[in-house]
């Protein structure tokens, strides 16, 4: 983060809040997680739902990601921005018609199924342009990812992912399906996973499940185990790099591999949220009966991930500088827009504060633009790329 700090300077004269992205962090990070995972012989697709923006996605596909898209519009996305086709797959448990036959089109390397109403669909279109649609099926094993429960999605509550004691109707179904090439099977139990022992649960399933396929002579090409690696929202100058090597070393150890078998990744979060910031000024401190305020232009509008999953990111004044050993202070820190769970930390400390001073949010690369909204018509400058 030296990088954008050093850039302050420049931000004076720009309109805020904006998104701040050091392509130079994103580099490094993505340089680590291609070493660690070519180590190992895994591919890994970048969920391009974390962060779509040109310059961030450019970098990801020029190294040779592939990518892992959840609607047609995300597979455009990555075809314009350098993913070759046959390293995309499609994903998501609602693919409309016309995404589906978009994706057909472009010949994409897989869709990840989610249930057998949809494969009958595939299977289908498929057939009317008399073509084979590569399929991963994804399953819903059954493993705690012990994360926020808005981004867990493999338990057998969640909407995701083909229910187990379906698979043997499944099975036979599907030999029936002259349009369906199935090539592999996919996971994805959620996403923040800092716990790694959950991902060896997850291989053992995995095992399990691919298995459980073989024993019917049904091989398995393709073993999907899709993304969820955390990342450090606390020390993200710490711990600017996720743990790759360590990730990946315990896929290796715990999940089963045949000869010629390929495991595929899709990471998002881990790849992108140290990599942005987001830039903010402060617009009031304000003096309420129990609690100082800092009210920034920056809310939930900008960066929604406090607000829908409580998720806590470093606060931090950068008009400050740490040198002049500043008093601090207890605020609570909180955007302009009208609800009251568009609060970004309660009872933080944070140097004195004042008006006009730049406020930055950590770790927000990932998540963060992207799920940006114009709720009270509020409108997000453009961002700032640094390297
Ligand atoms: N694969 C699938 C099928 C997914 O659904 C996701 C994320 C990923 C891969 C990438 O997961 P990651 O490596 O980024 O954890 N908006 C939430 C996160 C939603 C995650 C959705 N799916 C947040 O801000 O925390």
């Amino acid at each position: 983060m030296i990088g954008l700090k050093s850039k302050l300077g420049e931000w004076e004269k720009r309109s805020t809040p904006f998104y701040a992205y050091d392509l130079q962090v994103l580099r490094t990070t993505l340089q680590a997680c291609k070493n660690s995972a070519d180590k190992f012989g895994f591919h890994v697709h970048y969920a391009i739902k974390a962060n779509a923006r040109p310059e961030v996605v450019r970098e990801i596909s020029s190294l040779g990601f592939g990518a892992d898209c959840v609607s047609g519009n995300e597979v455009q996305w990555a075809l314009n921005h350098g993913f070759a086709p046959n390293k995309v797959v499609f994903a998501g448990v609602g693919k409309s018609d016309k995404e589906i036959s978009g994706a057909l089109d472009q010949q994409i390397h897989s869709f990840n199924c989610e249930s057998l109403e949809e494969l009958e669909v595939l299977n289908e279109l498929a057939g009317l342009t008399g073509k084979k649609a590569p399929v991963a099926l994804r399953i819903n094993p059954n493993v705690n990812a012990q994360t926020h429960h808005y981004i867990t999605t493999g338990l057998d509550e969640n909407k995701f992912g083909i229910n187990r004691q379906q698979l043997p109707e499944l099975l036979d179904r599907l030999s029936q399906m002259a349009h369906i090439e199935l090539v592999g099977l996919h996971f994805h139990i959620g996403s923040q996973i800092n716990n790694l022992e959950v991902f060896k649960n997850l291989c053992l399933r995995v095992n399990e499940f691919v298995q459980w396929f073989e024993q019917r002579h049904i091989s398995i090409k393709v073993i999907n185990v899709g993304g969820g690696l955390g990342v450090d929202y606390d020390h993200p100058d710490q711990n600017e790099i996720p743990p790759f090597e360590s990730y990946f070393e315990l896929f290796d150890r715990f999940l089963e591999r045949k000869p010629g078998q390929e495991v595929h990744f899709e990471l998002g979060r881990s790849l992108v949220a140290q990599c942005g910031v987001l830039v903010s000024r402060v617009l009031y401190v304000k003096h309420g009966l129990k609690t100082k305020f800092v009210i920034l232009d920056a809310g939930m509008t900008e960066l929604l991930r406090p607000a829908l999953y409580q998720a806590k990111h470093k606060i931090e004044n950068w008009s400050v500088s740490p040198e002049q050993e500043p008093d601090v202070e207890t605020y609570d820190v909180v955007g302009p827009v009208c609800e009251s769970s568009d609060c970004f930390a309660k009872s933080i400390e944070l140097p004195v504060t004042k008006r006009g001073d730049m406020v930055v949010i950590r770790t927000a690369g990932a998540y963060g633009e992207v799920m940006a909204n114009s709720y009270n018509l509020r409108a997000l400058e453009a961002p700032f790329f640094n390297g």
